[in-house]
């Protein structure tokens, strides 16, 4: 779980063998890391063109001039940041992400880090009474929690503690089905895909009757042999790949300011 590759120069259009080499790590590793990286916003972008067309997050603020490149950001005195609690992105969506590339434009002295779960080593990991429950079962995705405009998740319930306001829409309610177990369509590995950012309950059972088995789910998801975790550095870079990885920003620089700029890759619909 998770590679750091040295000398590879993402600023430059790479050869069709180095990139069928970077697509290799990643499809290998789950997320990869590069340091050291001087990227505009237009090289990040080719960068991440060349694995697919570009996902534009729907309720997260842009770079200016850059409606396609992501702004995380956590200023000094603010106390909630983004993408602080276990999740793959935007499972809300009928056809997530394949991925997303973080780029650290600036770090705190320390902390900050982001955590990476391997969700084959999940589902590999289960009993096989489980694994045949599970494999049986779709989950209802829904934005609500996170941007509804009464969504209940602790940052959407803090957003006053943050410079970084996603927007929130009554859209966010729209309830998106996907499998619990997916194949993904590269490896043809199977992976867990509920994560507690965005699954609501199985479809056909009720919240109430989902949370036990989603919670227990949840907890063994990120269990700390399935993880890494990277110390950001200026210039660092991220590629996670999204279907079978789940991620977590560590907040816990408060007085220090974060900022990255994330590009994320349209996936296909999970099977
Ligand atoms: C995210 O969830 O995309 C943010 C990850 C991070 O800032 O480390």
């Amino acid at each position: 779980m998770g590679a750091e590759i040295s000398g590879v120069d993402l600023s430059r259009n790479l050869d069709g063998a180095e990139l069928a080499d970077v697509r290799q790590a990643l499809l290998d590793h789950c997320v990869i890391f590069f340091r050291d990286q001087a990227m505009t916003p237009e090289q990040q972008l080719t960068f991440a063109r060349r694995f697919g067309a570009i996902s534009i997050h729907p309720y997260g603020p842009s770079v200016p001039g850059h409606p396609e490149v992501m702004r995380v950001f956590k200023e000094k005195d603010d106390k909630v940041n983004f993408g602080g609690g276990w999740h793959s992105d935007m499972t809300f969506m009928e056809k997530p992400p394949l991925g997303s590339i973080l780029y650290a434009i600036d770090v705190p002295p320390v902390g900050g880090d982001t955590m990476f779960a391997n969700q084959y080593l999940a589902f590999d990991a289960l009993s096989p009474g489980l694994k045949r429950t599970v494999e049986a079962l779709n989950g209802v995705h829904s934005a609500n929690a996170q941007y509804g405009v009464d969504g209940l998740s602790e940052a959407n319930r803090h957003n006053d503690q943050r410079s970084m306001k996603p927007k929130t829409s009554d859209d966010a309610k729209t309830a998106t089905v996907h499998p619990v177990v997916r194949t993904h369509p590269e490896t043809g590995r199977k992976a867990l895909y509920v994560n507690v950012g965005f699954t609501q309950r199985f479809e056909g059972w009720t919240k109430d009757e989902s949370r036990p088995l989603l919670r227990w789910l949840y907890e063994h998801c990120a269990k700390p042999e399935f993880t890494c975790r990277f110390v950001w550095t200026k210039g660092a870079a991220a590629f996670w790949d999204n279907r079978c990885t789940q991620h977590y920003a560590l907040n816990d620089y408060h007085g220090h300011r974060r900022e990255m700029y994330r590009v994320t890759i349209e996936g296909d619909r999970p099977r």
